[in-house]
């Protein structure tokens, strides 16, 4: 069968080699992919923001079976699209995309349904926010958070009233993250462990991932702005047994519920993001996709073929289907641009991707790639540009293949954690 991936970064990278090794699949196509990527997939131009465009193009190709990587298009409705045109597809549909695409959405569907989440406030104005602010409702630290997707931008934690001010004139005065900002919510602010619960569900059943940490600052010991996510790990035992069980009765199971009492099917995968404080797990967020780099680390330890979960989970028959995972660990590491996460020069030459690559147990996925036309060199072209996976039996060893191969690999600028999964 014919596949087509949507999406362009590390995330949508891991899923074409995943797809490609499928005996199910005679061909994979990514839109729009990246140099990398290219490997094994024909990467296709497409705008991922034009749900009925991205139809049609899988209706050109003759594509049985989509899959989303990125929100924006989630968000955009390309899954109502794709059902528009009878065309299977795999993530949910624009409504239950709002529960990443508002985050105002989200809180208040956690509030009707009673699924624990940090005490907020709802503001359509400035003066609505001082008033909270000044009143010290939610008290110091606070959160604050700009309501639509801000790629990774749209949260300020607060130490105290002027920079809280700040972080209020910023996304409502300023308008700096656009019209994501004109609604915001203030949170208070929860302290823990953090930690991330990601399940497949058809809508019905639901299927856990196994445990994935990424780590998000882009500085050693979690130092530094965020990031889009600078390295991840996976191995068995990551999370208490007890607690992932935990999870899936008081938080997945009535997240599904709630959905379901919405009249929303949700088919895809859904990714919380959780805080696990004194008082019990409290979901900070929730992603209606597939974590990237998480990902990375996730499918180098699937057995099952992931045609078939695709399948299951549009189909609506996930509880006939046994999802089988290695026991090994997984360490992906990520090379990114000189100043990411803010501006870095592209363009530059990618030296020693073919040593890193024989590293045992190694996949380079590319996330921000080219290739130049006259030399088929690759070059960066994005802020995070690569990401180093290695499998092994423990942490320990995947994590010591991860960082030979990324030793091998250079380019002008590059830069990259040293303690992914250290601790
Ligand atoms: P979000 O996009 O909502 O996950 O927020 C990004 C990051 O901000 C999270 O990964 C947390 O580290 C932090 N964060 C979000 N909400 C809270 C909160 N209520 N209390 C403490 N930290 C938070
Ligand atoms: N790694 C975090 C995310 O994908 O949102």
């Amino acid at each position: 069968m014919k596949v087509l991936v949507l999406g362009g970064g590390g995330r949508e990278a891991a899923l074409v080699w995943k797809l490609h090794q499928s005996p199910r699949v005679s061909q994979v196509f990514c839109a729009p992919g990246n140099a990398g990527i290219a490997q094994h997939a024909k990467c296709v131009e497409a705008d991922l923001k034009r749900p009925e465009k991205l139809a049609q193009l899988a209706l050109e190709l003759g594509i049985d079976l989509t899959i989303c990587g990125p929100e924006v298009s989630l968000v955009a409705g390309a899954a109502d699209a794709f059902a528009r045109h009878r065309l299977k597809f795999v993530g949910p549909s624009r409504a239950a995309a709002q529960l990443e695409g508002s985050k105002v959405f989200s809180k208040e569907f956690m509030s009707r349904h009673h699924i624990p989440t940090a005490m907020f406030s709802v503001c359509d104005s400035v003066e609505a926010a001082e008033d909270i602010l000044t009143n010290n409702f939610h008290g110091f630290p606070i959160v604050i958070k700009a309501d639509g997707l801000a790629a990774g931008k749209g949260v300020v934690i607060a130490q105290d009233l002027a920079e809280a001010r700040a972080a209020v004139q910023m996304m409502m005065v300023e308008k700096k993250l656009g019209e994501a900002g004109s609604r915001i919510l203030l949170e208070e602010c929860l302290t823990g462990h953090e930690t991330s619960f990601l399940i497949f569900t058809d809508g019905r059943t639901i299927r856990p991932l196994p445990p994935a940490r990424d780590y998000k600052r882009i500085f050693d010991h979690d130092e530094g702005p965020n990031t889009g996510g600078m390295g991840s790990v996976s191995a068995p035992g990551l999370l208490d047994e007890y607690l992932q069980g935990k999870l899936l009765r008081k938080i997945a199971e009535p997240t599904l519920a709630a959905l379901q009492a919405e009249g929303i099917v949700y088919r895809g995968v859904l990714y919380i993001g959780l805080m696990l404080t004194e008082a019990g797990p409290r979901v900070l967020e929730y992603n209606v996709r597939l974590g990237d780099p998480e990902t990375q680390v996730l499918l180098p330890r699937l057995k099952t073929d992931l045609v078939d979960i695709c399948e299951a989970i549009a189909d609506g028959t996930l509880d006939q289907l046994n999802i089988e995972w290695s026991d090994e660990a997984a360490v992906c590491v990520v090379m990114a641009s000189g100043g990411y996460p803010n501006t870095y020069t592209p363009d530059q030459p990618i030296s020693g991707l073919k040593d890193a690559c024989q590293v045992s147990g190694v996949h380079v996925f590319h996330a921000g790639t080219s290739r130049d036309d006259l030399t088929g060199k690759y070059l960066t072209a994005g802020g995070r540009v690569l990401g180093v996976t290695a499998t092994g039996q423990t942490v320990a060893t995947a994590r010591e293949r991860a960082y030979t191969a990324v030793s091998k690999i250079q380019f002008s600028g590059q830069q990259f954690r040293q303690d992914i999964a250290l601790e």
